[in-house]
């Protein structure tokens, strides 16, 4: 059969691979994660992936998060290593690559998670640089990551792919309106790459985090004291933490999600659905329209 051909299937429940360990997601697999250092959203899911049997591959460009990160999961019994890597860097990903490939002979999973908002630059002051910058650090990694293992991947015939972008990939962002269009690329590039190598075995699905609070995004301080205010905030009236998208990604890296591919699963503790309803505590409803503070 030659690699374009689809895989055979005979469409029998006998083709759903069994879950021998329910508490061992992702045993034996090798699982790269980008910007995988502490405080983030890719520290717990490079804890969560590690604690069910992956041996990590992080790569991050801040070593002191990254070796937090390979602390916490090797006093916790996990298998890691860490890579001090420039995503953004065609040259830099190319040798991390060929690292863990040379190490491993292949790759199972991977998970793109850099991003970055803080470029942000109002669109009437932005200009091909702020663009530049801003995909740089929110799209064109992910190419570049991607194009790097899923080589290795339509040659061993599976592999999971998880692009954590944002729940701004799908709703009108006002802050950057650029931000907001980068994010919904790796949305729409996810659906557009899923259709194309699913029959390879690889599947490819993304998840869009809002609230969580990181060293990115400290909502904590943000909030300043006001934490009474979460129930009208988000739906499901509180913070998110890196843990909430963490399980998000196992379920789509494993063969929890086997017949899962080309979706984008907002982890947004319910704002995407709630669109512009807030709940107003003083009328015990939720509202829709300016409320006094
Ligand atoms: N926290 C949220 O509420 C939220 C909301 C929407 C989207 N997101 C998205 O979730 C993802 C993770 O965000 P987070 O809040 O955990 O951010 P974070 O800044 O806390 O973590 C990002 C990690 O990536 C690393 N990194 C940054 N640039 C890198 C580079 N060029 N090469 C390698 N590593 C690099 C950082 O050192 C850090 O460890 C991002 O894509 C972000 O846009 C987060």
């Amino acid at each position: 059969m030659s690699a374009d051909e689809p895989s055979s299937n005979t469409q029998s429940p006998d083709d759903v691979a069994p879950i021998s360990d329910w508490n061992r997601l992702l045993d034996g697999k090798v699982a790269v994660i980008t910007g995988g250092g502490a405080d983030g959203i890719g520290g717990a899911i490079a804890r969560l992936f590690a604690e069910h049997g992956a041996t990590v591959e992080i790569a991050e460009i801040d070593l002191d998060r990254a070796e937090r990160s390979r602390v916490m999961i090797e006093s916790a019994g996990g298998a890691v290593r860490t890579h001090q890597v420039d995503v953004t860097r065609a040259d830099e990903v190319e040798s991390f690559a060929a690292d863990v490939l040379g190490h491993h002979g292949r790759v199972d999973v991977v998970v793109n998670n850099v991003g970055d908002y803080r470029v942000s630059a109002r669109f009437e002051a932005s200009s091909p640089e702020t663009w530049q910058r801003m995909y740089d650090i929110n799209f064109g990694h992910v190419l570049l990551v991607t194009r790097a293992f899923v080589g290795s991947m339509i040659e061993a015939r599976r592999g999971s792919i998880v692009n954590v972008h944002s729940v701004e990939a799908e709703r009108g962002y006002p802050g950057d309106p650029v931000y907001g269009a980068m994010k919904a690329a790796v949305a729409h590039f996810t659906t557009c790459l899923a259709v194309d190598v699913g029959r390879h075995g690889i599947r490819v699905n993304g998840l869009g985090p809002d609230l969580t609070q990181t060293a990115q995004v400290d909502y904590i301080a943000r909030s300043d004291g006001a934490h009474h205010m979460w129930p009208s905030w988000a739906p499901v009236g509180r913070l998110g933490w890196p843990e909430d998208q963490a399980r998000v990604a196992l379920f789509l890296a494993s063969d929890m999600s086997a017949f899962v591919t080309g979706h984008n699963v907002p982890v947004d503790g319910g704002t995407l659905a709630g669109g512009g309803w807030f709940f107003s505590p003083d009328e015990g409803r939720f509202v829709n329209r300016p409320k006094r503070l």
